[in-house]
């Protein structure tokens, strides 16, 4: 069988720097390490339309612009596969079967899934599609084999629903679907990465996100607006690195070259953490370093992203084609599928 990779993203907005450190940049590393044989990357718009049924408009617009942000940060058309989700028809058919191994209380026990009904405020009219969301997560998984799933921390309750999912059918139908295993970061700072206000998630309706697509001007202007340590109000100070969001960052994205390169008087990001802590170190010159080296990570993404924005045609031809190799895999599995729970009456 080989190793797989599926993963994906709504296409609600555009990527910002959190899914990048989160997923992205560890999606890229993974297709360029030679030690998968297929990797799939999916957009999730039928997913989307699970919280977004009034705006497909929404969801629409942003297809090309998750598919504009994964082309420049690296991921490659001749290497890894990307797709549009509604158009494998066979991901909502495996659902269909897949709903009959997972019950309504278990599905209302997922964690993520709470949250999320607390935070679109549904409160007790949850839409039936929204609350089965994990099921058909589970269906883009086994869909193509996958046995690795890169994402973020606030996915695991999925991994998990699927896992029971594939060993239920397994038992019931007989071994046919693989058992995915999620991948996280291997660096905690990039599990979570605050928004720039300090809240817990970076999100569009809070204001609090730099995209992978901002201006350098507009980096720099929410760098230095970035929200840090309060009581950290005197340089002479002593401050507070964890929980501080322009430290969180620094974990994220900074390496020792960067100080050789702005900031030569400290060796590495413990050193200044210690002078922070210490006090004597203002927050003005740590962020102008977030600055500098947030700029350096983004430029080339932004260069390609404009590169190409200029042929959105041949975007759509990278995702039609990939959508095709997606269809043909689902179309295996769902045989399959078929073949296992004895309804492949023609075959
Ligand atoms: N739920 C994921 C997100 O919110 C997107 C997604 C849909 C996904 N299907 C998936 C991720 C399958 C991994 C595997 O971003």
């Amino acid at each position: 069988m080989g190793k797989i990779i599926l993963t994906g993203d709504r296409p609600t907005g555009r990527l910002h720097v959190g899914h990048y450190v989160g997923s992205l940049r560890n999606r890229v590393l993974l297709q360029n390490s030679g030690k998968f044989d297929k990797l799939f990357f999916m957009i999730a718009d039928a997913q989307a339309l699970t919280d977004n049924f009034d705006h497909p408009e929404k969801v629409r617009e942003n297809i090309l612009q998750v598919a504009l942000d994964y082309m420049s940060c690296g991921i490659d058309p001749a290497k890894s596969h990307m797709f549009i989700q509604s158009v494998v028809s066979e991901l909502t058919e495996l659902t269909f079967y897949y709903m009959n191994l997972v019950t309504l209380a278990r599905l209302e026990r997922n964690p993520t899934v709470k949250a999320e009904i607390q935070l679109r405020g549904f409160n007790h009219s949850i839409p039936m599609g929204f609350l089965t969301y994990p099921v058909s997560q589970t269906a883009d998984i086994t869909a193509f084999m996958a046995d690795t799933v890169p994402v973020g921390e606030d996915q695991l309750p999925m991994l998990e629903q699927a896992r029971e999912i594939v060993r239920r059918f397994n038992e019931l139908y007989g071994e046919t679907l693989v058992e995915p295993t999620a991948l996280l970061p291997d660096n905690a700072a990039c599990l979570r990465l605050p928004g720039t206000d300090g809240k817990a998630k970076m999100s569009k309706s809070l204001g609090n996100c730099i995209y992978l697509a901002d201006e350098p001007e507009d980096i720099r202007t929410k760098v230095m607006g970035m929200f840090t340590d309060p009581n950290h109000l005197q340089v002479s100070d002593p401050g507070q690195t964890e929980g501080n969001p322009v430290f969180m960052y620094l974990d994220a994205f900074c390496s020792d070259e960067y100080f050789a390169k702005y900031l030569p008087d400290y060796a590495n990001l413990d050193e200044l953490k210690a002078h922070y802590r210490r006090g004597g170190l203002g927050d003005v010159k740590v962020k102008k370093f977030l600055n500098n080296v947030l700029q350096e990570t983004l430029e080339p993404i932004r260069a390609r992203r404009k590169e190409l924005e200029k042929d959105p045609g041949y975007v759509m031809d990278v995702l039609r084609q990939g959508t095709e190799v997606a269809q043909a895999a689902a179309a295996e599995t769902l045989a399959k599928v078929k073949h296992a729970m004895k309804i492949d009456y023609f075959a």
